[in-house]
C-alpha cells in the first residue's frame, strides 16, 4: 500500500464517488477492520479507501455514520480514531445541508467556518486517554483558518462562489420545524444537517487540522415551499457534485 496517508476525507451524500478518482485505490472493508462500525441503512457495507491525489496519500471513508441511525457518538468518530492513527494531518469533511441562512440557494456550496451542537452530546466523554488528545480540547478554530483560506483561494481559480457560514448539528432523523429554523437563525446559523460535528471533535482532540464543506441542498423549514424529502436533498447534491469534486481535488495537495 506504500506511504502513510497525509489526508482523511469524510464525504457526504453522493460524493462517495471521489474513491473512483484515487489514483492506485485500494480499498478495505468496514467488516475486516477491528471494532469498526457497520452501516445499517446504506445498501453497500462500506470501505476504507486509500489511494493518491496528484501524488498525495489520502484515506476516505466510502459510507459515514450517523446518530440517527442509532449510533453512539464515539461510534460515529471512531473512524476518525482510525484514520488518526494512520497518520493523517489533516481531516476533510463534506455534508449536504439545509440553508437556513435565507441569501444562499440550492446548490452553493459553504466552507464552515464554525459549527454549533445542537447534537448536545460530545464523542469526547468518557474517560480521556492521554495519547488521544487532551482532557479539555478547545474548539476556538475548530475549522482552520489556513485552510479557509487555502479552500477560498482554489474557488476563486475555479470561479466558484464559495459561501462561509455556520453549521448547525441536530441529531435528525427528521427534519425541522419552521419554528426551529427562525429559532436556529436568531442563534447565528446558516446552515443546518445532521452530521459531520462529532468527527470534528474527535480530529479537533486528535490535533488534527479541519476543513468542512456542506452543499445546500434545499431551503430549510419555514423559507421554501412545501415538504421537505430526501429525493430532493439526493436530487440537488447530484447536481452539486461535479463543482464538489473538483474543488476538493483541487484543494487536496494544497492541504
Ligand atoms: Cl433542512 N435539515 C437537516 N437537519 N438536515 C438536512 C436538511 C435540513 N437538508 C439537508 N440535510
Amino acid at each position: 500500500m506504500g506511504e502513510a496517508p497525509a489526508v482523511g476525507l469524510i464525504l457526504g451524500s453522493g460524493l462517495g464517488v471521489l474513491a473512483d478518482l484515487l489514483e492506485g485505490a485500494v480499498s478495505i472493508p468496514y467488516g475486516e477492520i477491528p471494532h469498526f462500525p457497520v452501516p445499517t441503512v446504506e445498501g453497500h457495507a462500506g470501505e476504507l479507501v486509500f489511494g493518491r491525489v496528484a501524488g498525495t496519500p489520502v484515506v476516505m471513508m466510502k459510507g459515514r455514520f450517523h446518530l440517527y441511525e442509532g449510533h453512539a457518538e464515539e461510534t460515529v468518530s471512531f473512524p476518525v480514531r482510525v484514520m488518526q492513527s494512520l497518520g493523517i494531518r489533516t481531516l476533510v469533511v463534506t455534508n449536504a445541508a439545509g440553508g437556513v441562512n435565507e441569501e444562499y440557494r440550492v446548490g452553493d456550496i459553504m466552507l464552515l467556518r464554525d459549527h454549533i451542537n445542537f447534537m448536545f452530546r460530545s464523542p469526547l466523554i468518557g474517560p480521556n486517554p492521554a495519547e488521544l488528545g487532551v482532557r479539555f480540547p478547545d474548539m476556538s478554530e475548530a475549522y482552520s483558518a489556513r485552510l479557509r483560506q487555502v479552500a477560498k483561494a482554489a474557488a476563486k481559480n475555479q470561479g466558484l462562489q464559495l459561501r462561509e457560514g455556520v453549521y448547525l448539528a441536530v441529531t435528525g432523523p427528521n427534519y425541522e420545524t419552521p419554528a426551529e429554523i427562525r429559532m436556529m437563525r436568531r442563534l447565528g446559523a446558516d446552515a443546518v444537517g445532521m452530521s459531520t460535528v462529532p468527527e470534528v471533535l474527535a480530529a479537533r482532540h486528535a490535533g488534527l487540522e479541519v476543513i468542512g464543506f456542506s452543499c445546500i441542498t434545499n431551503a430549510a423549514s419555514g423559507i421554501g415551499e412545501g415538504p421537505l424529502s430526501h429525493e430532493e436533498v439526493m436530487e440537488a447534491a447530484e447536481q452539486a457534485k461535479q463543482t464538489f469534486l473538483d474543488l476538493v481535488m483541487a484543494l487536496i495537495p494544497q492541504l
